[in-house]
């Protein structure tokens, strides 16, 4: 019997945000494109570095705009149907390098994260795996309006955990294949079967208008004008 797979045409952003050569989470990342791809899944396999930004500056998008590495990422996202980040963990958190360009790939109109989905990994010499680094970095991703995927993947132990280009022990191997087919699975389903969509709401504290919004207007498909949301269902 075939293993199952998703469609063919659906195609992943795999970034390793690192810039250390010989950087662990490139080697989670390189893996991790390797599951999509046994999966059916099309690969775009990034590093951080490809997307080369200065720190964020307001007055420089003014007099210059948004920089050559934020547009490569916002393209390559859109061309995309979901993405990955094997993100290391910096003091609690994660690195300001991937923040920033979150920062600046979020300035773009569409915004490029929103209704994306997205799986987070991470891998560190640490017990934790870095795992704390991939919660603070949901938040800004979230609030874009990406779809995080709950469970996030984080390898205990990296610089130990890998035999060559595997990850070495069978059980943690198989945990792994499993998340990543997961999600690949949802973001099948969001992108070839659209009306098992659902609404993702996120309230950003702010009133609505001009000024303050950052997430596009939902889908007006998903959402029909005067379409009983799920709380109203009750
Ligand atoms: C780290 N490292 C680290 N690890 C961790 O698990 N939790 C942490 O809070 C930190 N903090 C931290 C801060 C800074 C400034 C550095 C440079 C490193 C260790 C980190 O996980 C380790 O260097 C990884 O190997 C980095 O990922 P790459 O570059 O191998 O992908």
């Amino acid at each position: 019997m075939s293993q199952p797979r998703v469609n063919p045409t659906l195609k992943v952003l795999v970034v390793a945000a690192s810039l250390r050569e010989g950087s662990l989470n490139h080697k989670l990342a390189n893996r991790a494109a390797r599951a999509c791809q046994d999966y059916g899944a099309k690969v775009d396999l990034a590093t951080i570095g490809d997307f080369a930004v200065p720190l964020y500056d307001g007055d420089l998008e003014t007099a210059h705009g948004i920089p050559a590495g934020a547009e490569d990422m916002k393209r390559r996202l859109v061309a995309s149907d979901a993405f990955l980040i094997a993100s290391p963990e910096y003091n609690g958190s994660m690195p300001g390098t991937i923040k920033n360009l979150i920062d600046w790939t979020s300035r773009f109109r569409p915004q490029p994260f929103d209704g994306r989905h997205g799986l987070l990994l991470s891998a560190s010499p640490s017990l934790a795996g870095g795992n704390r680094g991939l919660w603070a970095l949901r938040v800004p991703l979230e609030h874009l309006g990406a779809r995080i995927y709950p469970d996030m993947f984080s390898l205990a132990m990296a610089h130990k955990a890998f035999a060559g280009d595997e990850i070495a022990d069978p059980a943690l191997r198989a945990r792994f294949v499993t998340n990543v087919q997961a999600f690949l699975s949802l973001a099948e389903a969001a992108k070839h079967y659209p009306c098992m969509k659902r609404a993702w709401v996120e309230f950003l504290g702010e009133p609505p208008g001009g000024e303050v919004d950052r997430v596009d207007p939902m889908d007006p498909v998903a959402s029909p004008p005067g379409a009983a949301g799920p709380s109203s269902a009750a």
